[in-house]
């Protein structure tokens, strides 16, 4: 049976009681908590920086999943390192020299991600799927929580676990916007191996459930 790894969404959260969001999900089967960073500029609307990952990290020994929706993230990697960041996921349409920027995460010591919009082709990583550690699968367009799950998403995401199978079988598929429980078999059946997971969570009575749930297929 395949390994699912959760990253529950903190968009989502109680951002009046995040410290108690936060414990609820250590104690949960999630590996990870995934960090939405947005500078109002790559997309519209602006979430939190690196003084509330600061104060995350000293919350949880969880993996920080840092999901960098900003426009030259290349100038940030070693603040997001500091704060605790374990992944750091940058968009390819957002990143000019993208090799270089994956480079210096990796010197970091952290694992690098890059992320695609919703009509990015996933044949433009054929040149950057040997440096990476995964890949981020937008299955909404990036901005807000609560969307619906493009359709076609997972077309891409089969494409994108033939050109790994291919090029670099080490990379994980991560798929981000709009899982929940009807939709769950079906991404990961197209080749997901970490769900991201902010409304579906979030919005249960019993969130810890909800995470078992997602991890079982
Ligand atoms: C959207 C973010 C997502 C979002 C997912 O731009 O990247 O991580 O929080 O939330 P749901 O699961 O509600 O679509
Ligand atoms: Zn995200």
């Amino acid at each position: 049976m395949k390994n699912i790894e959760i990253s529950p969404s903190l968009l989502s959260a109680d951002f009046m009681n995040l410290e108690k969001d936060i414990k609820m999900l250590n104690e949960s089967s999630a590996s990870m908590l995934h960090l939405d960073i947005m500078d109002g500029v790559f997309v519209s609307n602006i979430t939190f920086g690196i003084p509330i990952i600061k104060q995350i990290r000293k919350k949880t020994d969880k993996i920080l999943d840092t999901h960098l929706m900003i426009v030259q993230p290349e100038k940030y990697i070693k603040e997001f390192k500091n704060a605790g960041a374990n992944i750091l996921t940058v968009h390819y349409e957002a990143s000019t020299h993208l090799n270089r920027t994956i480079q210096e995460i990796k010197e970091l010591g952290m694992k690098a991600g890059v992320a695609l919009n919703p009509h990015t082709n996933v044949n433009l990583l054929e040149n950057i799927l040997p440096y990476v550690d995964l890949i981020l699968i937008m299955s909404v367009n990036p901005g807000f929580g609560g969307q619906s799950f493009i359709e076609n998403s997972l077309i891409k995401i089969k494409k994108l676990k033939q050109l790994i199978d291919e090029i670099n079988p080490n990379v994980k598929i991560e798929v981000d916007g709009g899982v929940n429980l009807e939709n769950y078999t079906k991404i990961i059946n197209a080749g997901a191996d970490i769900l991201v997971a902010g409304n579906a969570v979030f919005s249960s009575k019993n969130p810890i459930e909800i995470i078992k749930s997602l991890k079982e297929i």
